[in-house]
């Protein structure tokens, strides 16, 4: 009876796999001529702005100056705005000495970077390699680099992200001893951690507090607040985009300040089905555990959908298979 119930769900997933297939390729083929036909007809100026124009981006969202939290765009005395809430915070002398004193992106155009989600189809895909070759590697939250994952996912680190519920089940949240928490962040280097620090105001003490062991212990790693007025920007420009959702997902904040900060953006490890997209094993949520995540949060396939539309575009590439190895 339980079985034969799987069997049909397992069936019926294989099933709208194949027709999301034969979809998309039909919306994609639609839009890879609409967005590269200069003179649209007047019937398809509503689907005009589904083209994708990174200087949009650029000029709705400003995040090469506004995505971090520095001491140039929230002084002493101005407010931090939570974007999950209706909270705000003032920012005193103390909160302000322990942001970054410059943006750390200002007038920087990097040539490649790699956007790595933790989807379980990186197991066994080889992309390491490829993913370490990028000049700039983007990672999501503090995702574990070592005990044989290097081969797929790569160890190079410039920029991880950590959303301040990991300081609460990972580490205690940092009222006991804090050397776990440091040395687990050796792996990352010198890289930027970005912290989802002002969504929500029952986060802010524990990312604080992350910060104050960060520099108490003298760890390289380089500690910045991700700024809420820049989500709420992002949120509205993926909206005029078509995306309709509540909150965006790390995957895609990452992704779009990759999208203004470099000229060729990589994605690997994005995506959200149970099946392997090529022979439909099995897969599991993330790369290195099951856990599921919290789903009335984030609206993944109407995310992936709009990768998807992106990759099709050529505004980025998405990486769904394995990756070549060693010198060809
Ligand atoms: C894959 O998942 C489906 C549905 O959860 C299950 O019925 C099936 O037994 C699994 N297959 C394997 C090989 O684990
Ligand atoms: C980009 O912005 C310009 C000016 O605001 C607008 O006319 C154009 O439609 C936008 N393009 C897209 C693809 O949204
Ligand atoms: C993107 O938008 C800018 C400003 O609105 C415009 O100058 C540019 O031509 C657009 N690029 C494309 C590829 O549509
Ligand atoms: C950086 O960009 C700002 C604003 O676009 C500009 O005023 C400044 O001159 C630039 N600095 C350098 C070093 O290019
Ligand atoms: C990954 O590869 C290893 C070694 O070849 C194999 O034992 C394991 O079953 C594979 N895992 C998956 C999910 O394919």
């Amino acid at each position: 009876m339980r079985g034969q119930l799987l069997k049909s769900r397992f069936s019926l997933i294989i099933t709208l796999l194949c027709l999301g297939g034969l979809l998309t390729s039909l919306i994609w083929y639609n839009y890879i001529s609409l967005c590269s036909t200069p003179n649209l007809s007047a019937q398809s100026v509503s689907t005009k702005s589904l083209c994708f124009n990174r200087s949009n981006l650029s000029s709705k969202c400003h995040g090469l100056e506004e995505a971090i939290i520095t001491q140039n765009n929230k002084p002493v005395g101005s407010e931090i705005v939570y974007d999950g809430s209706k909270k705000t915070l003032k920012v005193t002398p103390e909160l302000f000495s322990i942001f970054m004193k410059e943006h750390p992106f200002s007038n920087k155009t990097l040539d490649t970077c790699a956007v790595v989600g933790n989807g379980g189809i990186l197991i066994n895909s080889s992309c390491g390699e490829m993913i370490d070759s990028a000049q700039f590697v983007i990672r999501c939250n503090l995702p574990p680099l070592a005990n044989g994952y290097e081969k797929h996912v790569g160890i190079k680190t410039d920029l991880v992200t950590a959303n301040p519920s990991i300081f609460n089940y990972r580490f205690g949240a940092l009222n006991g001893p804090r050397h776990p928490f440091v040395e687990s962040l050796r792996r990352y280097g010198n890289s930027l951690l970005l912290i989802h620090a002002f969504s929500f105001s029952a986060y802010t003490a524990v990312s604080l507090r992350a910060i104050y062991t960060i520099n108490d212990f003298e760890s390289p790693i380089r500690p910045v607040f991700l700024n809420p007025e820049y989500l709420k920007s992002l949120h509205l420009f993926w909206r005029s985009q078509g995306l309709r959702e509540n909150r965006l997902s790390t995957g895609l904040i990452t992704t779009s300040l990759a999208l203004e900060l470099c000229n060729n953006v990589h994605l690997y490890g994005f995506w959200p089905f149970s099946n392997h997209p090529h022979d439909l094993h099995n897969l599991t949520n993330h790369y290195y555990d099951d856990m599921q995540a919290k789903k009335q949060f984030h609206a993944m396939p109407a995310e992936f959908d709009l990768l998807m539309r992106l990759h099709s575009q050529g505004i980025l590439r998405l990486h769904l298979g394995d990756c070549p190895t060693g010198g060809k």
